[in-house]
């Protein structure tokens, strides 16, 4: 059993400092930032940080990000940060977005999985950019969710999974964005996105030339070099069978998922088109409100007991690629488009 705290309502710095000392004395503390919750630990603590490893049921594998609360704390972990990567983060931190950037000796093999990277990044959330400055180190912390689940954006959703496996929970209520961070690299000034977030490809191209990984939409096939780990593993799937479909053409995609819908299945799809069908529920209206749904509804859709759950895919431009990367994984690539 975990030790919990409300701070849904009101929130003050000096609540944290219990949960702070919990840091620095090695254990884990589940926390909001405003993408998703995190499972943080002091990032600069192998045995700490193993323990996230345990508790998700990760793969050692693949890395973690740290979270830092200043730029200076960037400087402690970080080497050779070029001036672009310097533009990103004055720009950008705090924020939804992780820069992969050479890493120091002092950060653990552990947290970077040998490679001689690390992930960085700021978050805007209060909660979170508190507990890490009053813990005075990085914290590493993955998405909250046992490994191949969808990431938690509330603490209902993840109490019962989670509650066992930490020491301490801190609950700020939903989280904004309800997508993980943008994930980039920076090589010969080259900007890679490896994971799409809420800073997307058209913001970071005011910047430098933007490259979008070719798996972030696409399956991994064998022998395929990757950028980062996380790419390989499965993701977001729920139990049901899921599929995703899209179609530049609305009428025909909406005839295509009237189609396929009979009493076994369940369409996920935009608001507006809910009435259409015999048996569905909406995601929201505009991408901000699906990216902000989008996981707590995968969570909830084996509860249906349905035989296959149709979900209608988005544009895959601005948020819209960040919500179609999660959806596809969501579906195990299991994906027609028209
Ligand atoms: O929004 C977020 O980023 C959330 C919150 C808690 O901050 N965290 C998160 O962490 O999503 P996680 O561990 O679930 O996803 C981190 C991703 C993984 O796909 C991992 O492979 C990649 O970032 N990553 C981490 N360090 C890396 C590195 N050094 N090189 C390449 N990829 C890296
Ligand atoms: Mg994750």
């Amino acid at each position: 059993m975990a030790k919990y705290l409300d701070l849904r309502t009101q929130y003050n710095k000096n609540d944290l400092i219990e949960a702070a000392e919990f840091i620095k004395n090695g254990k884990l503390v589940l926390f909001p930032t405003e993408t998703v919750y995190g499972i943080g630990a002091n990032g600069l603590d192998s045995n700490a940080v193993k323990s996230i490893f345990v508790a998700k049921n990760r793969a050692g594998d693949n890395p973690l990000i740290l979270h830092v609360s200043s730029i200076d704390m960037v400087d402690t972990i970080a080497k050779d940060i070029s001036p672009l990567e310097k533009k990103l983060m004055n720009d950008f931190f705090p924020g939804p977005l992780t820069i992969i950037l050479k890493r120091k000796d002092i950060v653990p093999n552990v947290v970077t999985a040998n490679l001689d990277t690390v992930g960085v990044r700021m978050p805007s959330n209060k909660i979170a950019r508190d507990l890490i400055e009053l813990s005075n180190t990085p914290i590493a912390a993955p998405s909250a969710n046992i490994s191949g689940r969808p990431s938690g954006t509330n603490i209902q959703d993840i109490f019962n999974e989670l509650n066992d496996k930490v020491d301490y929970i801190l609950d700020g209520g939903e989280t904004k964005i309800g997508l993980e961070s943008t994930v980039i690299r920076v090589i010969n000034d080259k900007i890679h996105i490896l994971r799409p977030g809420k800073i997307t490809y058209e913001d970071l191209s005011k910047y430098a030339e933007v490259i979008i990984d070719e798996h972030i939409l696409g399956s991994l096939k064998e022998n395929d070099k990757i950028l980062s780990p996380g790419m390989k593993y499965k993701h977001y799937a729920p139990n049901t069978k899921c599929m995703l479909i899209y179609s530049d053409d609305k009428e025909k995609l909406l005839e295509e998922m009237k189609k396929l819908e009979n009493e076994n299945t369940l369409i996920i799809t935009n608001n507006n088109n809910v009435n259409l069908f015999q048996n569905a529920i909406g995601y929201g209206t505009s991408l901000e409100e699906i990216s902000h749904n989008i996981f707590k509804l995968l969570r909830q859709i084996d509860k249906h007991n349905k035989e296959l759950i149709i979900i209608e895919g988005v544009k895959p431009e601005g948020l819209g690629l960040a919500i179609m990367n999660r959806l596809i994984r969501a579906c195990s690539h299991n994906y027609i488009k028209l």
